[in-house]
């Protein structure tokens, strides 16, 4: 027979839970030809080890693991092209997605009663010990409401993170979707070209077993995100926007420290300026690494001091091209205020493509 489904785990620092969840799987999926590919980003904890020593005794386990990569929805992508099986499957490997509904997920999309199977945290029947009845409200409210306009389909849980569909389909979408944020199963929905049809299954969303969530709560965050690339993200790319958004603000902060430092405690204009610089750039690197990367925010203090350190040195190399590009066109009778227009545009370039390889890491 040939092979039938892939279930994709993406993951980042679940060790313990992998070989658990490989038998939680392998039980529900009694009689299906199925795979398992773990895609890890080297996670700390040694999960990739451990799936590898799973899988020598596994031949349905595979194994990729990326280095210096980040990112759920690049992960489950990164699954979609690595398997020869006829359905993709992706799931948290947390043990917060219930296996079981795997057999009648899989009969759903290829009995050809819809494209997508999403297992929904939020229809009757379903429940959500790990979840919070307000933040549940809000999400079936409002956001929805923008799915429901993004995608055309009505769903109770686009922000779902377990969900099926055919390979074929999954790899065909792949390169419209962003490869950014947790939203994957709402950029599939969103970027088909024809409209896909879903059945929702009701999830008893579990806690999860061992280790800690990598995802914010900020899901309004990931669906303004979404929309914004949908209709401007082709000429200013999100990160861009939000790397710029950042930077503006980052003047603001810059002007109110020197105030402070200037009118209310006399400091020098070279001291304060000094001051206001690195202030503003401290502040900018925690936004950013709080808004423009939140999907691979660093954590911990030494990855935190590494990121920052980083961060004012990229930030340094952008203050030289802006610096030198403003001097030359003003050298060449640009008017002052444009030649430092185009300094700071230049400059945030610089900004950015050093910061988002060399910080964070892509
Ligand atoms: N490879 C990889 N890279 N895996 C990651 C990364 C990453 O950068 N970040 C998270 N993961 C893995 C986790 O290890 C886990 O298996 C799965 O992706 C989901 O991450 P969780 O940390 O468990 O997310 P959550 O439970 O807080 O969030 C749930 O709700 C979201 C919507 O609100 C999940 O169901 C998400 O899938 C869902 O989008
Ligand atoms: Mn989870």
């Amino acid at each position: 027979m040939s092979l039938e489904l892939a279930i994709i785990l993406p993951t980042l620092n679940e060790r313990d839970n992998l070989a658990p969840l490989v038998a939680r799987i392998g039980s529900a999926l009694e009689g299906t030809e199925y795979e398992i590919i773990v895609v890890d980003d080297d996670s700390a904890d040694g999960t990739a080890e451990e799936a590898r020593r799973l899988a020598a005794a596994h031949p349905r386990l595979r194994v990729i693991q990326r280095i210096g990569r980040r990112g759920l929805a690049s992960a489950a992508i990164e699954g979609f092209c690595a398997t020869a099986a006829d359905y993709v499957a992706v799931m948290d490997a947390d043990h917060q997605h219930d296996p079981a509904l795997l057999p009648a997920m899989l009969e759903a999309v290829r009995g050809g009663e819809a494209d997508v199977a999403v297992a929904s945290r939020f229809l009757a029947g379903s429940s959500t010990d790990a979840w919070n009845a307000p933040q549940r409200e809000r999400l079936s409210g409002a956001a929805n409401r923008m799915a429901r306009r993004l995608t055309g389909v009505d769903l109770s849980d686009p922000m779902s993170g377990y969900f099926l569909l055919s390979a074929v389909r999954a790899r065909a979408l792949s390169p419209r979707l962003s490869g950014i944020g947790f939203k994957i199963l709402l950029d599939i929905l969103a970027s088909s070209p024809e409209t896909l049809t879903v059945r929702e299954f009701p999830l008893a969303f579990a806690a999860r077993r061992s280790g800690a969530s990598k995802l914010d709560r900020a899901v309004a965050l990931d669906f303004l995100a979404g929309i914004y690339e949908r209709f401007l993200g082709r000429i200013v790319p999100v990160r861009f926007a939000l790397f710029g958004t950042v930077g503006a603000i980052g003047v603001l902060v810059h002007f109110a420290i020197l105030l402070v430092l200037l009118e209310g405690l006399s400091v020098p204009f070279t001291s304060a300026q000094a001051a206001a610089t690195f202030g503003a750039m401290s502040f900018n690197f925690w936004l950013n690494n709080w808004l423009t990367y939140r999907d691979q925010r660093l954590r911990g203090a030494a990855a935190l001091f590494r990121g920052w350190a980083g961060f004012c040195a990229s930030c340094a190399v952008g203050a030289l091209a802006n610096v030198a590009l403003a001097s030359l066109l003003e050298a060449r009778g640009v008017y002052p205020f444009l030649a430092a227009l185009a300094g700071i545009a230049v400059g945030s370039v610089w900004n950015y493509a050093l910061s988002s390889r060399f910080v964070w890491g892509r």
